[in-house]
């Protein structure tokens, strides 16, 4: 036998009990005659003592182990002379009376202790050494719990879990596939889903109603913190219902997981229009924490010789609420140049300190006297101590740096708490965006999305500028300024299909050669439907208060989309390459 009891679960009413416990050693402190070992398991720690008065040998053995060896020990539960009130085991200890090195372990490369000294590469590398690690144990053990909770709350709602397939074919989402050559088929491809979508719609029109799956996607995109390239999505679909149908039963889901597992109770959910967002925040996944929303000024500014404003589409700032005093002229120019940075793109920054005396600083005082400074201020019910920061150019972007320097002002003055959650539904977004440089339409969603019915008719015989006008029937949940999820009420009519690739550049033969399938399925009586999903991994991560997904999956990608573990992606043999008819031999026979 290993163990009668796990590493986490003594208490003090154990104490007399013989007990074995298995286990890693996590520290061994020698303390002349007595030796301490802090015996580690996923459930926590155990200390055992060794006493070189009762049993020299023993305690001589036990000294000589090394970090990260496995052992067995078997002895009595004792309470401990001096507790540790930060372990739930810390009032009792385990005097050992025999040891068994089960394993022993080369010097680990890094510290497996709450906080690492180890480099992410490193850790990377030695994955299941940082797996042993508390942190990562509480993340996996979370999201093994969301999955069970997400699973209970859906089952209760009468979905069922259905497995769709891995190899597919190409279902255009955004991103590129990753492919997977198929021996059977020479020079033919399958790819991997970077969702289920176009299953869950047909299982929808075979009649299954409420199917849900927590399933692996995967995107061949540039990594970011809350993206990878495989990843996973509690993924939903719904017959005969409304919109107002998918958002109540996932408002549900969201509630119950956070109840269930965090035992927080969410405040309400608003709904707020993309245009709004976009008004108020610059972003379609506006980060409630906290207000500082955006004060349009274009009108207020123009006429005043600032070529700046004059020329601007849009002029448009912030209230940093007290910040004044704590920014110098040093700070603001740091300021300015951090929103001048490529990655944010903003030509400059205007601001307009509100002193405490009532007068104004700003950068723009030749141009505006205090009167003109006074209306600013008064916009944007400033108080005295305030910093107001303005952008000013093309619409679009201006909101989008705006929004970045909203969130790095929010974080600056502490206002991103991690205890703190504010989810909002953000609806009707356009159902098409037109892309400039492509001269042609994309779908803001995907192209599977029905337009609102109101807007049915106007995209059936619409012109261009009312197919930008056209709204979708679609949803995105957002938390604390992160995409949760997404979702739509679908276009079940082969007609609107049709319609819907026509708008997105497909030419009728394209278009049934890629989903001939899904429109041919629509035909064979296919019932109104709409689903979601949500990203798994960002759930988890937000739920704990994180921006990075990388620690809530167990055995992740590195930036270069690398598993460095076990050395992925590598090149395959000759023969592997021949036998999928890729080697270039093969290709050249071919030709
Ligand atoms: P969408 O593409 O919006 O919708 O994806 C749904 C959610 O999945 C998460 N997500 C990701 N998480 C980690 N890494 C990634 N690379 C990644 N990409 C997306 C996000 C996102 O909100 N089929 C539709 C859903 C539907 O319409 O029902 C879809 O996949 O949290």
């Amino acid at each position: 036998m290993y163990r009668t009891h796990n590493c986490g679960e003594l208490r003090i009413g154990d104490v007399g009990k013989e007990v074995i416990l298995s286990g890693w050693v996590q520290t061994t402190r020698d303390l002349g005659g007595m030796t301490f070992i802090d015996l580690r398991d996923r459930y926590g720690i155990t200390q055992l003592v060794f006493d070189m008065d009762s049993d020299a040998e023993l305690c001589t053995r036990a000294r000589k182990l090394g970090r990260e060896w496995v052992i067995k020990a078997i002895g009595k539960v004792r309470e401990r002379a001096s507790k540790n009130p930060n372990r739930p085991t810390g009032d009792i200890e385990v005097e050992v009376h025999a040891l068994e090195v089960l394993n022993p372990s080369k010097v680990p490369p890094f510290t497996i202790e709450e906080d690492s000294d180890g480099g992410e590469d490193l850790r990377m590398k030695y994955r299941y050494l940082d797996l042993r690690r508390p942190p990562l144990q509480r993340n996996l053990i979370f999201r093994a719990q969301l999955a069970l909770e997400t699973r209970r709350y859906l089952y209760d709602q009468g979905f069922l879990e259905i497995e769709t397939p891995f190899l597919i074919k190409s279902t255009p989402e955004g991103a590129r596939d990753f492919v997977v050559p198929s021996r059977l088929n020479p020079g033919q491809f399958y790819a991997l889903p970077q969702s289920p979508q176009t299953f869950k719609q047909i299982l929808m029109v075979a009649g299954y109603d409420k199917y849900f799956q927590i399933v692996r996607c995967f995107r061949d995109e540039d990594l970011r913190a809350d993206r990878q390239p495989e990843f996973t999505q509690i993924d939903c679909e719904m017959s005969f219902v409304t919109r107002e149908e998918v958002l109540q039963t996932f408002e549900g889901l969201t509630r119950h997981l956070f109840e269930s597992t965090l035992g927080v109770s969410l405040p309400e959910f608003p709904r707020m229009s993309y245009d709004e967002a976009m008004r108020r925040f610059g972003s379609d996944k506006p980060d409630l924490r906290f207000g500082m929303e955006f004060v349009e000024l274009t009108e207020l500014v123009k006429g005043q010789g600032f070529s700046v404003f004059e020329q601007a589409e849009l002029v448009v700032g912030i209230c940093a609420s007290g910040q004044a005093p704590y920014y110098s002229n040093k700070d603001l120019k740091k300021l300015t140049e951090w929103v001048q940075r490529p990655q944010i793109g903003a030509k400059g920054l205007v601001y307009v300190k509100v002193n405490e005396d009532g007068s104004f600083k700003s950068s723009v005082s030749k141009f505006f006297g205090s009167d003109q400074l006074q209306r600013w201020a008064e916009a944007f019910g400033a108080q005295k101590g305030d910093l107001l920061l303005i952008l000013a150019g093309e619409a679009e972007k201006t909101r989008k740096q705006l929004s970045e320097l909203r969130l790095e002002m929010g974080r600056r003055m502490g206002l991103m708490r991690s205890d703190v959650f504010k989810p909002l539904w953000v609806v009707d977004f356009p159902l098409l965006e037109w892309d400039e440089e492509a001269q042609r339409f994309f779908a803001m969603h995907h192209p599977f999305t029905a337009p609102r019915q109101s807007d049915i008719p106007h995209m059936l015989d619409g012109d261009f500028e009312t197919m930008k006008r056209l709204r979708a029937d679609a949803y995105d949940l957002v938390i604390n300024g992160a995409e949760i999820g997404g979702g739509s009420i679908r276009i079940h009519d082969r007609v609107l299909q049709e319609k819907n690739f026509k708008l997105l550049g497909f030419t009728p033969e394209e278009a049934e050669r890629q989903f001939g399938f899904l429109m041919g399925a629509f035909e064979y009586g296919a019932p109104p439907h709409g689903g979601i999903a949500f990203g798994f991994d960002r759930l988890c991560a937000v739920m704990q208060g994180q921006t990075s997904i990388r620690d809530f999956i167990a055995f992740p990608k590195n930036n270069m989309g690398r598993d460095v573990m076990i050395d992925a992606p590598s090149s395959i043999s000759e023969e592997q390459l021949e036998e999928l008819h890729l080697a270039l031999r093969e290709i050249v026979k071919k030709d």
